[in-house]
């Protein structure tokens, strides 16, 4: 890959970092084209099974492919047993800095033995195989011990992402008809602090399957406790019955995981199914080659635990590798915007992964405050969530990796379950390009019919080959699933983005063709953002849109139609807002909200947003032949 001359902006990686990295390239590459399945199978080996598989992939009723069929494994028995039967027993799975400072550190042997007490609780409450339970609270411990509690026992997990609110986390309880909610009594933001507990009991009164609902002290706040549902976490897990051992479900391969609900096109949140055995492949797979994780690292991954790449790279990915999992609770910048610098050099940190958002918030702040850190300790930089602009990758490359650490961009999705368009740490990089496909994946740009676009022409990004961390359906919606993902282009995978590809091959994202909306790499639905809106008494229609944002990468701008006898204020816009926030969180918030008298749609009744956009931008809205008088 090093020979060719490539075009543009280009950056080498150094010999040292080559030469370290697990991921021979153009060996890798090689081998993945030559035998898609047995590059997998290679893989799979690496990890413990309990009964081997049959076969690695079974196409027969495709889109709804099987893999590693006839396999029996657990991926917490992986992420935490087979590291405590080897000298890791003792060696750091998880590091956790709270908002406040305070430092909670956990060997695998420690992880596992809270794991195995918590499973012991889940399973006195009768919570079994194929059961949901939500999981609902800020960045701490216990949600790591919850997830991989439930994977060891089989049951289904459900993590609701912290900065939801009462209608989000409702609809999400409801859907997956979770019989167990674990929350915490609240969360730390920016010094606030945020009454998860509260939120979560005007959630509960509007569902009705959770039978217990367990409450993790963090703030120690009084918190209401509905006698008979409600349990403190802390005094369960001192009750005998939370003993250290508890046995491993041995499950399918196929068996679910999780379940993750995400913003799609229309309507409400889709239930993103994974399973135990291909997700556990691809996630230990693509972390091992993607961060080239070392015996020795210590690896950060800077999201939530309540979003995919949580799921992937804080949790399941990391231990899987054996490496140490570092978590912090807070914002970037409390108290100081110097504290994530102050962090990577105290712990000595290796590997940073994090969003473009992020970068750019803490760009704003100036080179002093990382330049006051000794940051030697990072080897390599990551970004997703969004195209990463090329000013915050090369501010990110020169003043956090002071140009020794290539930065791997990360394009995936949370139905993809892994890195799917990535460099390897080989790789020459270009400021604003995810590279290329992963080894083994077969991906396209293609135009309205499904043929493949020339060089540098945008088009719908699209995935035709299969992978093993591949979402599996939609939670009780397999129509949907097909419909959704693969019955635009029969036989592709439509990612719901556009891309380029220029003349070395590499991918340019663009963003999102649906009504997606990106906001600080969160992924928001506009169908959402309109019902919030809508909930409100005063509101009788919304649209909600994305516009460009120097931080957040785009900003929710939303029009409303008042009912009458209700009048436009500035008071009125404010309390929409909390509307919004209270629903369904403060990420939701419209930055904007104009009132308008009628909304542009297509003769059949749905909201033109392109129009929309293309006016709040000043540009030619394009073809509008279906819009409605
Ligand atoms: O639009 C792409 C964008 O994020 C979407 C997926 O969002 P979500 O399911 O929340 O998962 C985010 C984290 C994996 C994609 O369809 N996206 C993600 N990573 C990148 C990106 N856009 C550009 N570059 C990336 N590296």
């Amino acid at each position: 890959m090093n020979d060719k001359q490539l075009t543009g902006e280009v950056y080498y990686p150094s010999k040292d970092v080559i030469k370290h990295a697990n991921a021979k390239c153009e060996k890798l590459y090689e081998e993945a084209e030559k035998n898609l399945e047995g590059f997998w199978e290679k893989e799979a080996k690496n990890l413990k099974w309990f009964k081997k598989w049959n076969k690695v992939l079974d196409d027969s009723e495709k889109p709804f492919y099987k893999w590693f069929v006839g396999g029996k494994t657990n991926i917490a028995y992986n992420c935490l047993d087979v590291h405590v039967e080897t000298y890791r027993r003792n060696k750091l799975a998880l590091i956790w800095e709270g908002e406040k400072g305070e430092f909670r550190s956990f060997s695998y042997f420690a992880l596992r033995r809270e794991v195995c007490r918590f499973s012991n609780i889940l399973k006195s409450l009768g919570v079994k195989k194929g059961d949901r339970v939500t999981l609902y609270m800020g960045r701490i411990p216990e949600l790591m011990i919850g997830m991989l509690a439930c994977a060891r026992i089989g049951a289904i997990h459900s993590v609701v992402y912290g900065g939801f609110s009462v209608e989000a986390l409702h609809e999400r309880l409801e859907d997956s008809q979770s019989k167990v909610l674990i929350v915490a009594d609240g969360s730390y933001q920016r010094g606030k602090i945020v009454q998860l507990k509260q939120i979560a009991d005007e959630a509960l009164q509007r569902a009705a399957t959770v039978e217990s609902v367990l409450v993790v002290k963090r703030t120690g706040e009084d918190v209401y406790m509905e006698p008979g549902r409600d349990m403190w976490y802390h005094e369960l897990m001192n009750l005998p019955i939370a003993n250290n051992s508890c046995s491993v479900e041995q499950v399918d391969a196929e068996d679910p995981l999780f379940i993750l609900y995400t913003s799609g096109t229309t309507g409400k949140p889709k239930a993103i199914l994974h399973t135990h055995g291909g997700y556990m492949v691809g996630t230990y797979t693509t972390l091992k080659y993607v961060f080239d994780i070392h015996e020795d690292d210590r690896f950060w991954c800077a999201a939530d635990p309540g979003w995919i790449t949580g799921h992937s790279y804080i949790v399941y990915g990391p231990l899987l590798n054996g490496a140490t999992s570092f978590m912090y609770e807070g914002a970037p910048t409390h108290p100081y915007p110097n504290r994530w610098w102050q962090m990577i050099e105290k712990y000595g940190i290796n590997i940073l992964y994090t969003a473009p958002t992020a970068i750019r918030g803490l760009m704003r702040y100036g080179e002093a405050w990382p330049n006051r850190h000794d940051l030697s300790s990072l080897r390599l930089l990551g970004s997703v969530g969004e195209p990463i602009n090329p000013e915050a990758w090369k501010w990110y490359y020169r003043v956090i990796g002071k140009e020794n650490c290539p930065i791997m961009d990360t394009w995936w999705q949370t139905e993809t379950g892994m890195f799917m368009i990535t460099p390897l740490p080989c790789t020459p990089l270009k400021p604003g390009s995810g590279t290329k496909p992963f080894p083994g994946l077969k991906m396209d740009i293609v135009d309205e019919d499904g043929k493949p676009v020339k060089t540098n022409e945008e088009g719908y990004l699209v995935i035709k080959t299969p992978w093993p961390a591949m979402m599996r359906t939609i939670y009780n919606d397999p129509d949907r699933y097909v419909q959704q993902y693969w019955s635009r282009f029969p036989g592709m995978y439509m990612t719901g983005d556009s891309a380029k590809r220029d003349e070395d091959g590499y991918y340019w994202i663009i963003g999102r063709v649906d009504d997606v909306i990106k906001v600080s790499g969160y992924r928001l639905g506009t169908a959402e953002i309109e019902s919030a809106l809508v909930s409100h008494p005063s509101i009788a229609e919304a649209a909600a849109i994305g516009l460009p944002h120097d931080v957040k990468g785009n900003a929710i701008h939303a029009f409303v139609i008042l009912r009458v006898g209700y009048e436009k204020s500035d008071k009125l816009i404010e309390e929409l807002r909390q509307h919004v926030g209270h629903e369904m969180g403060p990420i939701a918030k419209p930055e904007h909200i104009d009132f308008v008298d009628s909304l542009p749609k297509t003769r059949s009744g749905k909201i033109m947003r392109r129009v929309l956009k293309a006016r709040a931008l000043g540009l030619d809205p394009g073809n509008i032949s279906t819009l409605e008088e």
